[in-house]
């Protein structure tokens, strides 16, 4: 088996405005959204670090100081918990914190694009593997998405991908992968086509979330014009790369939420409160109440 360069580094791209979230994200910011008492962030953040990730670089805006925050020590509250001897509060901080060093923090000055937003990392990534993580796309999975998808690439090496089935209605509103052969778990990736339009989707497989990228992806995303929405698009340039690099799929086969829909949040909130054995029990008997008084459509 080859030997390929470990992935040590993991961008979260947290940029985005959060539109879909308005009023909620005027002042803070999506990502720190909560999914029962964790924000949607640390999900991603934990996955990586699950993964065996040393190094976690995020990308933020104007407005997301307070993630910042969020991965550092509140001095006075630990202090206060210590004071109080409240150590059950004090381990769910420390779980939550990456060690010393372990993080980076830069800016995407304009919001441009997720593909603009990866770019934006490269001096911290240099010149080796990482991966990607939308924390958006929270992923319910023992273990988890990031976990499977380094096995994989011990294997392969290459540029990882991890996409998910959905209904063939679905396809035309995300990136959907054209699926070769199998290869040690996974499969050749032949082809990637951003939103196809109805009726022409090579697979029902979409993109979800998760990448393992070679840095040879930053010059191409430097180079590229914007595309769909004016913005620089990350699928646009890893067709490019996949001209001169291999590229597999991996087929995550847990549970996505797109929690950058309201839908998709409450969706996470229901499940994670569901798998929860404080909530379990007494949230059923709501939600099925809930669900007998809806008037029926
Ligand atoms: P979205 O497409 O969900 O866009 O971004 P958005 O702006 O965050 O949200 P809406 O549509 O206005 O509600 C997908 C991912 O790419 C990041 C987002 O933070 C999210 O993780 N992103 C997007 C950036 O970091 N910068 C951008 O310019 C755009």
């Amino acid at each position: 088996m080859t030997d390929y360069k470990p992935v040590r580094k993991a961008v979260f791209p947290v940029a985005g405005l959060g539109t879909r979230f308005l009023p909620a994200t005027k002042s803070i910011p999506k990502e720190m959204l909560t999914i029962l008492d964790k924000p949607v962030i640390q999900y991603a953040v934990d996955e990586a670090r699950n993964a065996g990730i040393e190094h976690f670089v995020f990308v933020t805006g104007r407005n997301k100081a307070v993630i910042e925050d969020h991965f550092d020590i509140q001095v006075e509250l630990q202090q206060t918990l210590e004071e109080r001897g409240k150590q059950e509060a004090l381990d769910i901080l420390s779980a939550a914190l990456p060690a010393p060093g372990q993080t980076s923090f830069t800016r995407q000055q304009a919001p441009l694009g997720l593909g603009h937003a990866v770019w934006c990392a490269r001096e911290i990534v240099g010149d080796e593997p990482f991966a990607l993580l939308l924390p958006d796309m929270v992923m319910q999975d023992e273990p988890g998405c990031l976990t499977s998808m380094t096995r994989l690439y011990k294997n392969t090496g290459g540029n990882i991908i991890s996409t998910e089935e959905i209904a063939w209605e679905e396809t035309q509103n995300y990136g959907i992968v054209e699926r070769g052969e199998d290869v040690n778990g996974g499969f050749e990736v032949k082809g990637m086509v951003e939103k196809p339009p109805k009726g022409t989707a090579p697979s029902n497989l979409y993109i979800n979330g998760r990448y393992i990228l070679q840095p040879e992806i930053f010059d191409l995303l430097g180079s590229q014009k914007a595309g769909a929405g004016g913005e620089i698009q990350l699928t646009d340039a890893m067709l490019k790369l996949s001209a001169s690099q291999p590229f597999y799929g991996f087929t995550f086969r847990g549970r996505t939420f797109d929690c950058g829909s309201k839908e998709g949040f409450i969706r996470a909130n229901v499940a994670y409160a569901m798998s929860n054995p404080e909530f379990a029990g007494s949230l059923r008997s709501e939600l099925l109440e809930l669900i007998n008084s809806a008037p029926a459509k």
